[in-house]
C-alpha cells in the first residue's frame, strides 16, 4: 500500500465553477495536495489516459467529454489514500453515491461524474506519472 492517489476534476465540474468546492472537500477530508495542474486534454491524451476502457461501449463518449474543456489533475497524499479517496468521491453513478460524497454533491450522471479517483495503488502511480514528472511532485 502506498499513501498516494491521483484525481482529476473533470470538465463538467470545471464548467460549473465547482473546482474550489471540490478541493475544499478534499482538504477537509485530510488529503494533502502534493502536485496539481489545470490543463485541457485533447482527444488524443484523453483517449490514452482511459485506454483501459477502450473496448467499453461508452469509450467514445468518455473521450469526447474529457476533452470538452479544462480539467484539474492532482496527486493526493494521505494514509490509505486510494481507498479513502474512493469513499470520499462516492459511487461512479451519482444516483448511488452516499450523502456527504463529492459525487453526491457535484456530479450529474454516470458519464459526467465530476471527479476521477484511481482504483489501485498501481494505477495511482501510472496516472500520476501521466501528468507529473518527479520535479512536479512534492
Ligand atoms: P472514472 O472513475 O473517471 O473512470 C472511468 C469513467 O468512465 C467513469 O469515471 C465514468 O465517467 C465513465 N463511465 C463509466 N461507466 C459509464 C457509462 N455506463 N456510461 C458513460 N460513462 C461511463
Amino acid at each position: 500500500m502506498t499513501n498516494r492517489t491521483f484525481t482529476m476534476i473533470k470538465p463538467d465540474a470545471t464548467e460549473k465553477g465547482s473546482t474550489g468546492g471540490i478541493l475544499a472537500m478534499i482538504n477537509a477530508a485530510g488529503f494533502r495536495i502534493v502536485a496539481m495542474k489545470m490543463t485541457h486534454l485533447g482527444a488524443g491524451k484523453a483517449g490514452q489516459f482511459y485506454e483501459v476502457h477502450k473496448e467499453r461501449p461508452f469509450y467514445g463518449e468518455l473521450v469526447e467529454f474529457m476533452s470538452r474543456g479544462p480539467i484539474t489533475a492532482a496527486i493526493l497524499e494521505k494514509e490509505n489514500a486510494v481507498e479513502d479517496f474512493r469513499k470520499l468521491i462516492g459511487a461512479t453513478n451519482p444516483a448511488n453515491a452516499e450523502e456527504g460524497t463529492i459525487r453526491k454533491k457535484y456530479a450529474a450522471s454516470i458519464g459526467e461524474n465530476a471527479v476521477h479517483g484511481s482504483d489501485s495503488d498501481e494505477n495511482a502511480a501510472i496516472e500520476g506519472a501521466f501528468f507529473f514528472n518527479k520535479l512536479e511532485q512534492f
